[in-house]
Order: structure tokens, then sequence, then C-alpha cells
């Protein structure tokens, strides 16, 4: 029979090992300005046919997401072309009491509380890098903002969001339906943290669609003359799903209005690459650029402009994530939730990744060097706890097997003290009935008797006796 190899063993057989400081370490990782980049020259020369350089209209960017718009996400992002990545919704009030804690080896700064609450790369990101806050009132979103204000490029308000998490307190999409407080949030952080202050933050506003057509413009109206940079529309609706088609009809006012206004408007929507943002960008004339945010969840490098070789097989691009994920110490936890975005469901490493628990298990599934730090490897919480768990239970079986050991070596030694003492009693009665017959000629019996083994322990002398 011929054995095949496993679907692990066949994935091997095509992949090279990319120790961390091949041409995937970050050494080599340069910026992003590749959009409009003359393509390589061997291409040029070889193949007359390849894609002419098309206009870039405007810029694409990476929009907020919760989990996957992490620190890895936007580095990776960075690097395939993203002009701007937005950071996942932190709410405002969780960062108020954070400690700043710079990591030297990595060069991240992390604000922590009991635990991580919000990682950036300020010497990778920072220039390119807007934070998103989930905030309901001016004067928390002002002291959130003056604590990250250092590490970030601009500060974005979250007025879309309509997860529960976000509403349920009076944030994202709930600010839709308090247009009031709304504005007063954006007038607070433009007059405390905006352009002219010694901050000079950019200040941006993410909202999705109202009713109609028009109460949309009407909105866009107000917010832009609160003095904020930039503004995206997600064309959808607050109880939209995210697989329903975004409906584009306000898009041309909207861009109208912000183009008037001098703010930079970035349309979300259903962008699936960087050449369909330049499509959309060009169709709505609009002045400022596309945002994406599934699309890039499944496959950051959709930046990729088709003239430059376009979005990269998730092979490759797991890979990236890997290494860029290592080199900024990401929990676990979340770069396996972010490869697992990318490997395609029904491909077999998707299962063998899934059942990953560690650095190294995701290293050794996809045949890498693991530079995460060993003493670091330990899973994520709910592994660490099983383990814990799975710990426990050895050390209580370990401890029911030893007291059954000694049980059972006490029970050995009972029985032996009884066999030696039931020898001895029998000795004994051997040696009075020699010394009885010694005396009376009934005793001589007995002894006689006692010496051919007749007596036994516990009565049987007596029985002689009695016999006699
Ligand atoms: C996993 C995930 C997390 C998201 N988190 C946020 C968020 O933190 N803030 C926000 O404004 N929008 C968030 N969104 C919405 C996206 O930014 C975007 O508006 C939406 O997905 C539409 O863009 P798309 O059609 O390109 O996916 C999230 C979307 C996804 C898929």
């Amino acid at each position: 029979m011929i054995r095949l190899p496993s679907v692990r063993q066949a994935l091997r057989l095509h992949r090279p090992r990319y120790p961390s400081s091949s041409c995937y370490s970050y050494a080599t990782m340069t910026s992003t300005d590749h959009a409009i980049a003359p393509p390589a020259p061997e291409s040029t020369l070889a193949d007359v046919s390849a894609p002419a350089v098309p206009t870039k209209y405007g810029k694409v960017v990476l929009a907020p997401m919760v989990r996957s718009g992490q620190l890895a996400t936007r580095l990776l992002s960075l690097k395939y072309g993203a002009d701007i990545v937005w950071g996942p919704e932190t709410i405002d009030k969780s960062l108020i009491g954070c400690e700043r804690v710079e990591n030297p080896k990595t060069g991240c700064v992390d604000y922590v509380r009991t635990g991580l609450i919000f990682r950036a790369c300020p010497s990778r990101e920072k220039s390119k890098f807007i934070f998103q806050m989930g905030t309901a009132a001016p004067d928390t979103a002002v002291a959130a903002a003056k604590i990250i204000a250092q590490d970030v490029s601009g500060i974005d308000v979250n007025s879309g969001c309509p997860k529960p998490f976000s509403t349920h307190a009076g944030m994202g999409a709930a600010l839709l339906k308090d247009i009031p407080r709304l504005l007063s949030i954006l007038h607070a952080l433009v007059a405390n943290v905006g352009l002219s202050t010694p901050y000079a933050l950019p200040i941006s506003v993410k909202i999705r669609l109202m009713p109609t057509v028009e109460e949309t413009h009407s909105l866009i109206t107000s917010l832009c003359k609160t003095g904020i940079s930039k503004l995206t529309l997600h064309c959808r609706t607050p109880p939209m799903r995210p697989r329903e088609r975004a409906i584009r009809d306000a898009l041309t006012g909207a861009a109208r209005i912000c183009k008037e206004a001098g703010v930079e408007f970035f349309v979300n929507g259903d962008v699936k690459n960087w050449d369909d943002a330049q499509q959309v960008i060009k169709e709505y004339d609009i002045q400022g650029g596309a945002m994406i945010a599934i699309a890039a969840e499944s496959n950051p490098s959709c930046f990729i402009p088709n003239h430059l070789g376009g979005p990269k097989p998730w092979r490759e691009v797991v890979t990236e994530y890997m290494l860029t994920a290592m080199s900024v110490e990401n929990p676990i936890s979340n770069t396996k939730f972010c490869i697992l975005n990318m490997v395609p469901g029904k491909n077999e490493m998707h299962k063998v990744l899934s059942r990953a628990k560690t650095y190294r298990d995701l290293c050794d599934a996809l045949d890498l060097e693991c530079t995460f730090p060993e003493e670091l490897d330990l899973g994520t919480l709910k592994t660490q706890r099983v383990k814990a768990q799975e710990e426990k239970e050895a050390q209580l079986q370990a401890e029911r097997e030893e007291r059954q050991e000694k049980l059972a070596e006490f029970k050995r030694k009972k029985a032996e003290e009884s066999e030696k003492q039931a020898e001895e009693s029998n000795k004994r009665i051997k040696v009075d009935a020699v010394e009885r017959s010694n005396t009376t000629p009934v005793s001589a019996a007995v002894a006689e008797l006692a010496a051919t083994d007749m007596l036994l322990p516990g009565g049987g002398g007596a029985a002689v006796e009695a016999v006699v």
C-alpha cells in the first residue's frame, strides 16, 4: 500500500522555511508609498502587456476593526500599501487611568491597567495611525485623547457602531440619535487637542447613513462645522448587516459637502481592494479616499494595486502576518484569530491552526522559525486556565496514587505482622507443652502431640487437653 503524505506533510513539501533574518524580517520592511511606485524594471522589460499604471485618485485606508485591527494587522496593512490605518474602537474611559509602558525590545508602547488596553508602535505607524475612540461625553473624550496624543496622528470618534457594547452607554450609533451630544464631543476635541492646540491632532468622525439621504447630508453639514479634518461615511444604516450591500445614494452629495467644507472625505462599505477603491473614488468625485474593512481582514495585501501584482496568496500573507505579530509580541489569541480570518475555512491548514495553543504550535504548523519569547508563549488565558486545571488534576491523581500505595504497603506490613504473631504464638504453645510434659504424664502426652504439630493456635491445645 502506498502511503500518501498527510496534508501537513504535503504542505511542507512546497514550503521554504523562513528564518527571522530572511527577506521577511522587519529590517527589510519599508513604508508603503508603493501605490504609485514604478513597476520593477524586469517586469517592464519582459512583459510588455503589463497593466498600465492607473492614476491614484485617492488614499486607500484600513478601517477601524475591533480585534482584527490590532497592531499586527495595522503594520502589515501599512507594509502592503495602506495610506492610513485606523485602530480598533477603544472606549475612552478604559484609557483613563492607564499607565504608559514602553517596551524597548519591540519599540511598542502599551497602555496598561489591570491588563493590556491598547498597544501601539509609534516608530512604525505613528505618522499614519488614527486612534478611534468610543465615547459618550466631551470631558472623557478629551481626557482620553490627551493620554494617547503623543503616540498617534489623529483622533477619530466612532459614531456608527450598532453593537450593544458600544451603544449601551450612549456610544457608537447611539450618537446618531443624539446629534447635539455628538457635535459637543467633536467641538470639545477640536478645541482641546485639535490642530490649533499644542497637541495639533486632526479630529475625525466615522458615521453611518441616516434613514434618508437628506438627513445624512444635513448631519454631514453640521459635522463639518465642528472643525473636524476628516469624515468617513459607512454606506449602511445602523441596522444593516455587514453582508448587505452598501448603499451609495448619498455618496455624491456627501463628498461634495465635505469638499466645500475642506474636510477630507472617506467612503466605506464594500470596497474590495486598491483598484476597486480608485474606481469608487473617481466615480463619486471623492477628495480623500476609500476605507476597507472586511476585505482587509481576510487579506491585508488588498492594498497592493494590480499593476504591482495585486493581493497576494493567503499563504504568503499569513507568513508575513506571523513575522509581524512576533516582532511586536502580539497576544497569541489575537494572532490566532487574525490568521484564521486569512486562511480559507475549507483548507486543511485552517483545522491545524485552529488547534494551536501557542506561537510554537502556529509556527510549527506553518513551518516557521518561532521568535516569540518562550517565557511568554503560554497560550491564551483560556489555554492557561485549562493547563492549570490539567496540572491540578494530575497532581491530585498523583496524590491519590501515593495514598493508595501507602495503604497497600500498610496492609502488607499488617499481614506480615499477624503472620509473625501467629508463628510466635504457635511456638509459645509448643514450648509450654514441652515444659508441661516434663512435669506430668498428661503434659508429656500433650507435648508429644504438640511435637507432631497437632496443636494449632486458637483452641487446638485446649481440645487436646480436654481429650487427655
Ligand atoms: C471585525 C470588525 C470589527 C469592526 N470594528 C469596528 C470598530 O471598532 N469601529 C468602527 O467604527 N467600525 C468597526 N467595524 C466596521 C468597519 O469599520 C466598516 O465600517 C464595515 O465593516 C464596512 O466596511 P466593509 O464593507 O469594507 O467591511 C468593524 C467591522 C468588522 C468586520
